[in-house]
């Protein structure tokens, strides 16, 4: 065991993660012990039965206070307790840890903290930990969220769905075939034809999210030490899936019709780059839509190069005004393109359904991966996903889905013009989730980040996207609820006028 963390991949250095604390436990008000011992006691019970091991840094006061919706006196007192039964020691140099008590034994038997730190997936970024957690904490408005709110979700069509499900004779509880459900996967490729997309069954892989196919490709299609092209700012840029797998970054510009060909194929040369991964329609975090031109330029100077290309479809459904161009991989006659689609971003994150279009050995060599790590995704997610596509539900829920995002674009585009104008300048989405605030005066993320969290907003920072950013926000009208936007831009305005 080294004592260091995994390195931090390029441009991905930041503060060290944040410290853990379970976060679904406050002290009881109406209990009659009185907070601090509370407190003293469930922390004592972390420590004794090693939920919390020797050497574990805890959150600093401020933020414990937070989290356990207590004044500062409380949780001084409660740590004082702990300090004076050696449970929990301050160190020089700042920060209260979990008290030392590696003996010999322990030694033996190996110091957690030394493992957490070991593994070859790198930690998320500090704030994106902090987003993670935060994401439940009651009372927060999520201005930054990439998916939809709870009421947008179609949850009496799903709930129609698994009642059918339920008449089966016998639910799907069996593992299902490698490339996931047949019934799913002709489903999902009925629904890309219709985008375009001319993908049989058996060019489909069904993966948890997304994100999954994400993983697989890093892990399974590239080697260590290559290096994929991206769009700068990208969501690639927001986990570690390739880094993690020893893949380097090198980002693209972007205008207001989407990459530039020129820029790309010069870098592609210079990188000897092995894949290209694009978000083509409605881009994460800009929102911005890759014309038609461009998609024929791109497609003509990556087959010139012999270069793959990763398309990441999660949004393209999610048009507002019109259809957006047909997708990359409708124009690919090479079987050059990877396509990922997703069912979280219309119709359940939480089914943890997605998808890989491409060409056979391809995705039997991703489905083989996707065996050796979980031998397929749900069964019954597979089945819902199945019968929500072959019910005519999807397309009847994204016509009300693009109804409400439409209303919750405007009011999002009013207000920022009422608070943010003079502030900072922003897109109007086609489509998707996203609008990219660029604020007029650049300055420390992490601290406009704390400063909102403080006036109880929760906010994705630019630097998550692109670690050198400090003047975007990524704002979502996706889920906080139209009350809430009203309330949070003006708040938002003064915190970006008072300088975070
Ligand atoms: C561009 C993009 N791709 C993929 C994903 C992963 O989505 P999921 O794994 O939920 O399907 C997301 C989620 O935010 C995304 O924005």
């Amino acid at each position: 065991m080294n004592d260091k963390l995994p390195p931090s991949p390029p441009e991905q250095e930041q503060e060290g993660a944040s410290p853990s604390l379970s976060v679904d436990w406050r002290p009881d008000p109406a209990s009659p012990l009185p907070l601090h011992a509370q407190i003293a006691a469930h922390f004592l019970a972390k420590i004794r039965t090693g939920a919390w091991p020797s050497g574990m840094r805890l959150a600093p006061q401020r933020e414990l206070c937070r989290r356990l919706g207590v004044n500062r006196s409380t949780v001084v007192t409660a740590l004082g307790q702990l300090t004076a039964l050696g449970l929990i020691e301050g160190r020089r140099g700042g920060g209260t840890f979990v008290t030392d008590t590696s003996s010999a034994e322990t030694e033996r038997s190996g110091n957690w903290n030394d493992y957490v730190e070991e593994g070859i997936h790198y930690p998320n970024l500090p704030t994106i930990q902090d987003i993670n957690r935060l994401e439940y904490e009651p009372g927060l408005i999520r201005l930054g969220t990439g998916e939809p709110a709870p009421e947008l979700l179609p949850g009496a069509a799903m709930n129609q769905v698994l009642a059918g499900l339920s008449q089966r004779v016998l639910p799907p509880l069996s593992y299902e075939e490698p490339l996931g459900s047949p019934v799913l996967r002709a489903a999902v490729s009925r629904m890309l034809e219709r985008s375009g997309i001319l993908a049989d069954p058996a060019s489909i892989l069904i993966t948890s999210g997304a994100l999954q196919g994400l993983q697989l490709i890093a892990l399974g299609l590239l080697p260590r030490g290559s290096t994929i092209l991206l769009e700068k700012p990208s969501y690639l840029y927001s986990i570690h899936a390739f880094q993690s797998a020893g893949v380097k970054f090198s980002g693209l510009p972007l205008d207001g019709r989407g990459l530039i060909p020129e820029r790309l194929a010069a870098e592609a040369v210079r990188s000897k780059a092995a894949m290209l991964y694009s978000i083509p329609s409605f881009h994460n975090p800009t929102g911005i839509v890759m014309d038609t031109e461009r998609r024929k330029e791109l497609m003509e100077v990556t087959g010139r190069l012999g270069l793959p290309i990763l398309e990441d479809g999660a949004y393209q459904e999610l048009w507002l005004d019109e259809p957006p161009p047909l997708p990359l991989k409708a124009l690919d006659r090479e079987g050059r393109v990877l396509h990922l689609g997703t069912l979280s971003k219309a119709a359940s994150p939480g089914l943890r359904i997605g998808w890989i279009a491409g060409p056979e050995p391809v995705v039997r060599r991703l489905a083989d991966i996707k065996m050796q790590s979980d031998y397929g995704a749900s069964s019954l997610s597979q089945w819902a996903a199945a019968s929500w596509l072959t019910g005519g539900y999807h397309e009847e829920h994204l016509h009300t889905l693009r109804r409400r995002l439409r209303e919750r674009r405007s009011l999002m585009l009013e207000l920022l013009r009422l608070h943010c104008t003079g502030l900072a300048t922003w897109n109007v989405p086609a489509g998707g989730f996203y609008i990219w605030l660029s604020l007029l005066h650049a300055g420390p993320p992490r601290k406009l980040f704390t400063a909102a969290l403080h006036a109880g907003l929760l906010l994705n920072t630019g630097d998550l996207y692109d670690r050198s950013d400090r003047r975007h926000l990524r704002l979502s009208y996706a889920y906080a609820s139209p009350a809430e936007l009203e309330r949070a831009i003006p708040l938002l305005a003064g915190l970006i006028r008072a300088g975070g």
